[in-house]
């Protein structure tokens, strides 16, 4: 097998979907820490405390104690290179969580097994539905009294409509919680007792039958039996097909704190979850075994040093190889760049790069000529599809203190959005700016980064319009006669798309109703 073919094979991007609080800090420490990337023997307190400084790039974050942005962790598990992809847990950022969702070939759900689904994990899954992403899942917290597990499976496949495998399965619960019972492998892992990370064999017992357990554990030995006879029965077994097509997931319980049920989850992981996947493009789809350098940018952060004007452009590479100072066609603007220093993420550390492959996340410096959505190629002409803007729910009128600044205002706001920290829209009539989101914090960070990046004073005041809908219509005709009664309504986004600003969710039925030969977009695809 060539290089390449083997570097892709042993690739895996993910990300972790979850409600906020569920575990998925504690989760990604874990899989960290299993991984050989941090050393920190602690608690997450311990680990929020150390790493704010490197993982915490707005100043804005350390005052809220927010993640505002994504970043990248890629470690070695296994002979595997797994990149795994942070995303913000506050839901204000949800944009940057969906964008961060269309850069990975698969997904971890974190449920906390007390609370069971919870809205945002309803909300991030439709998302992982659009492109059918493989999901694994784990059941959180067992060291607290919980929901029962076969309800909480019963709930996942009800509400998230995905069927359930389960692969572990917990021996008790809250004070009684006493370990996990690996179904494929037969066997038991006992709870070790304490924050440390199990080594493999630790507090293993082989076989179900086996007498040493009757020992451990006392009469929950054969409540175990039990359970797991009624459940090879009940439940469905895992199949790879299915859950990499999105229909089945497989299912882990344990405890994130206490290290168990991890060790179990990492290892399928690596073992199932798909490697770097083909990608659809306007014109083909994009293999990624193929030799030629292709990628897209899902994400772009800017001035993560404050005395540089610079940002980083996350490029997701799908296929070819990555080598440092290469020259990249830069397909928007249909220029040469050459990026003459790229970065890694390994781990908390920023790291320059040699060498990247399909699956990999590589940081491009640049001065505003990457936006999310770029496409990057060795000079064929493609373009990255399915990466959209949603329309934002959230409208602000932004003013200035000082007149005098308004060019500045927008070039600040012109740059802020199209890193995507929220959407400009431009109405046709006027000279207002209006700014879009999804999430109200989303305003605070603009009118933040203003102040501070570009000396404005900005406020917002709340504009005439609930929702946005993208238009387009193939008669030019009727989109004119549309444009002509509509004008107060209707905007240019920051690509010079035309939208349409509704003023109530009543407005915008009654208008697609008149118009029947206009199409409403709730996305817009970059
Ligand atoms: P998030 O990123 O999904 O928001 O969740 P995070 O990992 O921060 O966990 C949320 C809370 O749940 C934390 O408690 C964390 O310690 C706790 N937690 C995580 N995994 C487990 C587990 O397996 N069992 C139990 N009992 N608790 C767990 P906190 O008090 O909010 O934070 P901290 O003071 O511990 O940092």
């Amino acid at each position: 097998m060539s290089k390449l073919r083997t570097e892709i094979a042993r690739r895996r991007t993910f990300a972790i979907i979850s409600h906020p609080d569920a575990g998925k800090t504690t989760v990604t420490e874990k899989l960290l820490l299993y991984g050989g990337a941090i050393q920190l023997a602690g608690t997450v307190k311990g680990r929020k405390a150390a790493r704010y400084a490197t993982s915490d790039w707005l100043e804005l974050e350390k005052q809220r104690g927010i993640s505002v942005t994504s970043s990248v962790m890629q470690f070695p598990y296994q002979g595997f290179i797994v990149n795994l992809l942070d995303t913000p847990g506050h839901e204000d950022f949800s944009e940057d969580t969906y964008r961060t969702l269309t850069a990975v070939d698969s997904a971890l759900m974190v449920i906390d097994s007390a609370k069971g689904v919870e809205e945002r994990t309803i909300k991030l899954m439709d998302v992982c539905r659009l492109r059918a992403t493989p999901i694994m899942t784990f059941m959180n917290k067992l060291d607290r009294e919980g929901r029962d597990p076969i309800s909480l499976m019963d709930e996942v496949e009800k509400v998230l409509k995905i069927r359930c495998a389960p692969i572990t399965w917990p021996i008790g619960m809250g004070k009684s919680f006493r370990g996990i019972y690996h179904l494929p492998l037969d066997q038991v892992r006992l709870s070790a007792g304490g924050p440390h990370s199990p080594t493999k064999e630790e507090g293993i017992i082989k076989g179900l039958n086996n007498p040493e357990l009757d020992k451990r554990l006392g009469l929950q030995a054969e409540q175990l039996r039990e359970e797991v006879e009624l459940l090879r029965e009940a439940s469905h077994s895992f199949d790879v097909e299915a859950y990499r097509r999105g229909e089945l997931t497989p299912v882990f319980f344990g405890s994130a704190i206490n290290n168990l049920g991890i060790r179990e989850l990492l290892e399928s992981f690596v073992e199932h979850a798909p490697p770097p996947q083909p990608r659809e493009t306007t014109t083909r789809v994009v293999d990624s075994g193929e030799p030629m350098l292709t990628g897209f940018v899902f994400k772009i952060q800017a001035n993560m040093d404050p005395n540089h004007r610079d940002r980083i452009a996350f490029l997701r590479v799908c296929s070819g190889v990555y080598r440092k100072s290469m020259k990249l066609r830069h397909l928007r603007s249909n220029k040469e760049l050459r990026i003459a220093n790229a970065i890694t993420f390994m781990a908390s550390e920023r790291e320059h790069v040699q060498e990247a492959y399909p699956g990999d996340i590589v940081g491009l410096y640049n001065h505003g000529t990457i936006q999310v959505g770029d496409t990057l190629t060795e000079g064929e002409e493609l373009k990255f599809t399915g990466i959209p803007n949603f329309a934002p729910e959230l409208f602000r009128l932004a003013l200035l203190q000082n007149p005098m600044r308004m060019k500045a205002l927008q070039k600040g706001l012109i740059q802020l959005c199209e890193e995507g920290a929220s959407q400009l829209f431009r109405p046709l009539t006027g000279n207002e700016l209006v700014v879009g989101a999804l999430g109200i914090l989303q305003f605070d960070v603009v009118a933040f980064r203003l102040k501070h990046e570009y000396g404005v004073d900005c406020r917002f005041e709340s504009a005439n319009a609930v929702t946005a809908r993208w238009v387009s219509c193939d008669d030019p005709e009727r989109l004119e006669a549309f444009k002509e009664r509509n004008r107060g309504h209707l905007a240019l986004d920051i690509c010079g798309d035309l939208a349409y600003l509704a003023p109530s969710r009543v407005n915008l039925e009654l208008t697609a109703e008149r118009w029947p030969e206009i199409r409403f977009h709730a996305t817009r695809e970059h």
